[in-house]
């Protein structure tokens, strides 16, 4: 197979956040839901990864795998843990692994708030209260005042569209309610959250680039579904897109695809293949979603913030990455401005309503001792990273 390259400075990384591998995240409204009977969570986040603690090993793995950024999240609920109440050591912490990522050579990708928030913010009403986005921005301008110099790119919110939809449609996510005007609601208000937080963060030097992350799926309409189609993705994209249109870069975290029918969307296709997460094996949707991002877009940047498989079979994963990297590389030599690749996830880790199940990670975990033990998909993607082009490194033929 040709060896297709990728731009120079093009940014190869892995990522992960916050309460998925930190551990002990008691102060935070998941952590509580995780407790409550009947919220359908497999079982509680627990030590998780124990990278509250481990993240200098953490971070040794991405820089000896020969990747180049490190994307991970701060904890809201640890460094406001009482409403209006910073904790200096929280903060000291973060600064510790923002250094450590400068030390090992690593550009940092911080995200601001990755579906967690604190409790004492739970209880006055969430995203819901309306006063939420304000404090989101008070918080952001506190963080970044104590930590902007260490940053460089910073995600504000992390896919605000799945907070709503999975929180206030599918009730799955806290607070687990099933209300379309609810919903709306919240989806406004995250979109006022990333522009006050994005506005507090800028502030704060140029050398800060900011943006938002977004869940986006490779919607495609069968015969009769393509109204539809656009109804689903007017409420699921359409909003957030418009709404960072003047950001820095948008952050595109992509899955897989969805087929709309006349009645919303359908199903796994007979004969494709399903992840451990249900979804169709579908690497092809990156490309189908950096395009549309780039179509509504024009020239904002954008940066993968997400892409992976959840998956045993770790050559499954290498193939998959692969397929993914080829639709980069097409949207690159059709003038799309991508920056750079990131990977969910560096490790196994806390995968919400489902538990430790699903393995998403480069590298696994012992759920005991807490051993990281990369997998050889992780030293594949180094490879690629170092060489900046795919196709020198032994890789599965697409299928
Ligand atoms: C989220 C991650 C999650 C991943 C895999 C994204 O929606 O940002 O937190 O683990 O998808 O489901």
């Amino acid at each position: 197979m040709s060896t297709t390259s990728f731009p120079e400075g093009f940014l190869w990384g892995a990522a992960t956040a916050a309460h998925q591998v930190e551990g002990s995240n008691w102060n935070s409204d998941w952590w509580e839901f995780e407790h409550q009977a009947g919220s359908g969570c497999a079982e509680p986040s627990g030590d998780a990864c124990d990278s509250w603690s481990r993240w200098p090993e953490d971070l040794d793995l991405v820089a000896s795998l020969g990747l180049g950024a490190y994307r991970f999240s701060m904890e809201w609920a640890r460094i406001e843990p009482e409403e209006g109440e910073y904790s200096v050591a929280a903060l000291d912490h973060y600064r510790r692994v923002l250094a450590g990522c400068h030390d090992r050579g690593l550009v940092p990708m911080v995200t601001m708030n990755h579906f967690t928030l604190p409790r004492w913010l739970a209880r006055r009403g969430g995203w819901e209260w309306d006063q939420a986005p304000e404090r989101f921005a008070r918080y952001c301008r506190r963080t970044i005042a104590h930590l902007g110099d260490l940053m460089s790119w910073v995600c504000t919110v992390n896919e605000p569209n799945i907070v709503a939809v999975m929180g206030y449609r599918f009730g799955i996510f806290p607070p687990a309610v099933s209300d379309g005007a609810r919903r709306d609601l919240v989806q406004s208000a995250l979109i006022r959250a990333h522009h006050a937080g994005r506005d507090a963060i800028k502030a704060a030097g140029d050398h800060l680039r900011v943006g938002l992350t977004l869940s986006m799926t490779d919607y495609q309409a069968l015969p009769g579904g393509e109204e539809k189609l656009e109804q689903i993705r007017a409420r699921m994209e359409d909003g957030f897109l418009a709404a960072a249109r003047r950001d820095d870069f948008l952050g595109v975290q992509t899955y897989s695809r969805a087929r709309v029918g006349p009645l919303g969307t359908l199903g796994p296709e007979e004969g494709v293949a399903v992840t451990q997460m249900g979804y169709e094996y579908w690497p092809q949707a990156l490309e189908g979603t950096l395009r549309r991002a780039a179509e509504v877009l024009g020239g904002v940047p954008l940066l993968v913030t997400e892409n992976g498989i959840s998956t045993d079979d770790d050559s499954e994963r290498v193939e998959f990455i692969a397929s993914a990297l080829r639709g980069i590389s097409r949207c690159l030599a059709d003038g799309i401005d991508v920056r750079g690749y990131v990977y969910w996830s560096l490790m196994d880790n806390f995968e919400w309503v489902l538990g430790y199940g699903p393995k998403f990670g480069l590298v696994a975990v012992d759920r005991s001792s807490f051993d990281r033990r990369p997998k050889p998909s992780a030293a594949w993607l180094g490879a690629v990273a170092r060489a900046n082009a795919l196709g020198t490194q032994a890789t599965p033929a697409p299928r």
